[in-house]
C-alpha cells in the first residue's frame, strides 16, 4: 500500500521514457524478521513488487518485470549501462561475478503476475525467494546466490519489443544483503571416497595423538615408580647440609638484607 502511493506521488517522469529508465520511488524490501529463511546461505526471501510498475507504460502488456542482482560493481555498471539496449538473455549469471558485469537478470515474470492490490490472506507473505531455482533449467535461471557475498537488488520493468534502450523502468536498489557465510550444507564434501579419506587422517591423528598421551603416562608412572624405589638415591643430597651452610655464610657476608633475602626466595 505504501508503495502504490510512493509510486503514484512520485513518478514523476512517466511516460518520458526515451531511453532514461523512469524511476519508481521503491525499495525493494527483504520480508520480514519472522518469516523463516529471509536470508540464507544462498538465496533471500525479497517481497513482491506488487502496484510497483502499475501505472507505467500501461500500454505495454507485454513489457516484463525483472530482478537484478548485482554486486557492488555491478550497481554502478548497470546505472552505466541501463539508458541502452540491455539483452537481458545475455546478461545472465553465468558469467555474471567471473566477467567484467556484476549484475545480472533473473525472474523474469509477466507484469500482471503481480496482481495489485495483492490477494494475500492476512499473515501470508507474499515473497519472492531469490536463488530458489535448483536445478538451473532456464538461461536466466535464479541460480543459487553465491555463499557469503553481497548484493543488492532491484525489480526493473522491461520492454522486449525494443531493440532500442528497453529498460522502461526501475525501482531503488535494496540495502546491501550479505548472505550467511555458515557452513553452506551443499559445499560439504558427501563424496564417500573422499569422506573415508578424511576420516582416515583423523584416526591416524587421533590415533598418534592417543599413543603419545600413553607414552608420556607410561613415562611418568615409570618415572614415579623410580622415584619411589630410589628414595635413598634422592635424600642423600639431603644430608649435604654445606649448600645450606654456604647460604648462611652468604648472607651473613652480604648485609644488603632485601636483594639477598630474594634471591634466597
Ligand atoms: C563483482 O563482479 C565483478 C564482475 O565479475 C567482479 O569483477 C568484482 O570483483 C565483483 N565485486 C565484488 C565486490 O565482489
Amino acid at each position: 500500500m505504501k508503495s502504490l502511493v510512493q509510486v503514484v506521488l512520485l513518478c514523476i517522469l512517466c511516460g518520458a521514457a526515451n531511453g532514461v529508465p523512469t524511476k519508481v520511488a521503491y525499495t525493494p524490501e527483504i520480508v520480514p524478521t519472522r518469516v523463516e529463511g529471509r536470508i540464507t546461505q544462498t538465496t533471500v526471501a525479497l517481497e513482491q513488487p506488487r502496484c510497483v510498475f502499475d501505472s507505467i507504460e500501461t500500454s505495454c502488456t507485454t513489457c516484463k518485470i525483472w530482478l537484478i542482482v548485482a554486486n557492488s560493481t555491478g550497481v554502478t555498471r548497470f546505472d552505466q549501462m541501463k539508458n541502452d539496449f540491455l539483452n537481458t538473455s545475455a546478461l545472465s549469471y553465468k558469467d555474471a561475478f567471473t566477467g567484467p558485469n556484476g549484475f545480472y537478470f533473473t525472474v523474469k515474470t509477466e507484469r500482471d503476475f503481480y496482481v495489485c492490490p495483492p490477494t494475500a490472506t492476512p499473515n501470508e507473505i507474499l515473497a519472492l525467494r531469490v536463488g530458489s531455482e535448483v536445478p538451473c533449467k532456464t538461461p536466466n535461471c535464479n541460480v543459487p546466490l553465491p555463499t557469503g557475498g553481497t548484493f543488492r537488488m532491484k525489480y526493473v520493468l522491461v520492454d522486449p519489443d525494443l531493440t532500442t534502450p528497453n529498460i522502461v523502468a526501475e525501482t531503488e536498489y535494496t540495502q546491501v544483503i550479505q548472505l550467511r557465510s555458515a557452513t553452506d550444507p551443499n559445499s560439504i564434501d558427501t563424496n564417500p571416497g573422499r569422506r573415508t579419506g578424511g576420516m582416515i587422517v583423523i584416526t591416524v591423528i587421533l590415533a598418534i595423538l592417543l599413543f603419545l598421551l600413553l607414552a608420556m603416562f607410561a613415562a611418568m608412572l615409570a618415572f614415579a615408580c623410580c622415584r619411589k624405589f630410589d628414595q635413598p638415591d634422592f635424600s642423600v643430597p639431603q644430608t649435604t647440609s654445606g649448600s645450606l651452610r654456604k647460604y648462611h655464610t652468604h648472607s651473613l657476608h652480604n648485609p644488603s638484607g632485601a636483594i639477598a633475602q630474594k634471591a634466597n626466595m
